[in-house]
């Protein structure tokens, strides 16, 4: 059976993840802040021996002792989900400019999106590098924002995201020698709880109109795609992103 890390699972685009993965066969460790919630949300995935585990992802100590608890349980990790990330906004959801950003908030959401995407993926590498497995998967998040420059996120978050778009490409090569691909998603306008921190769903019709498909994405509309990367049919895909987003933005 394939084992899956699914870092930031508790709620939103990573529970729709994990739920999708646990469809697909895989046992899922759900992994975020607060265990409890992580484990509540392992508790609801379809089928049996999934876990939830707490991790900080910023910290390095954390995510090492995720890896270790995790394959503790359920053995060696094959797929890894870097899902896990922040929006840092202002009051309303207004987003700072760069003029008023405070160095805390710049460090804390390089912290959270690029550091603990580099974290994880080095946990995942060294313990492969060890021990290989079959069909090993890493599938990291960055954003529309990072590709167009953003509407509504911040400099920090925009930067942040762009980065894992680069880390995405230098780990596709790395652990291509291991057997794990790498590839990245990229969601546009997701129904969940980070999009919604700027945008109330009385404004969807009006942001529908610039979106060809018509609607904004939902979780398990970025889950799909993820499904696909995670699958043996994607064993010839490294070190691409998949634009999860209605054809919002076309590249
Ligand atoms: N919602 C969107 O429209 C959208 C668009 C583009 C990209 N994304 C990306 O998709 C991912 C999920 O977004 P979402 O809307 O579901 O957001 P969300 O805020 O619901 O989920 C993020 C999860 O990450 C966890 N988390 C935050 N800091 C953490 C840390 N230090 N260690 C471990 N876990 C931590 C949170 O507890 C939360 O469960 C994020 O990486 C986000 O940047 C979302």
């Amino acid at each position: 059976m394939r084992t899956a890390i699914v870092t930031g699972a508790a709620r939103g685009i990573g529970a729709a993840i994990a739920t999708r993965l646990a469809r697909d066969g895989l046992r899922v460790v759900v992994a975020d802040l607060s265990e409890e919630a992580a484990g509540a949300t392992a508790e609801a995935l379809p089928g049996e021996g999934h876990i939830g585990l707490s991790v900080d992802v910023r910290d390095e100590t954390s995510v090492d002792r995720l890896f270790d608890a995790a394959e503790a349980a359920v053995g060696p990790v094959g797929v890894l989900v870097c899902n896990a990330g922040v929006l840092l906004l202002r009051e309303g959801g207004q987003r700072p400019a760069i003029v008023d950003t405070t160095l805390d908030e710049w460090e804390q959401s390089h912290a959270v999106n690029t550091r603990g995407t580099f974290l994880s993926v080095r946990a995942m590498l060294r313990r492969r590098s060890a021990r290989p497995v079959a069909e090993g998967r890493i599938v990291t998040l960055s954003s529309v924002a990072a590709q167009l420059g953003g509407y509504r996120s911040s400099s920090a978050y925009i930067s942040s995201k762009a980065a894992v778009l680069g880390f995405t490409k230098a780990a596709a090569r790395e652990a291509a020698p291991l057997g794990i691909t790498v590839n990245c998603l990229a969601p546009g306008l997701i129904d969940a709880p980070m999009l919604r921190l700027s945008l109330p769903a009385d404004r969807d019709a009006e942001m529908s109109s610039s979106i060809p498909i018509g609607r904004i994405g939902t979780a398990e509309d970025v889950a799909e795609a993820c499904s696909y990367l995670v699958s043996p049919a994607a064993a010839y895909l490294t070190g691409v992103t998949i634009d999860v987003n209605g054809g919002y933005r076309m590249q």
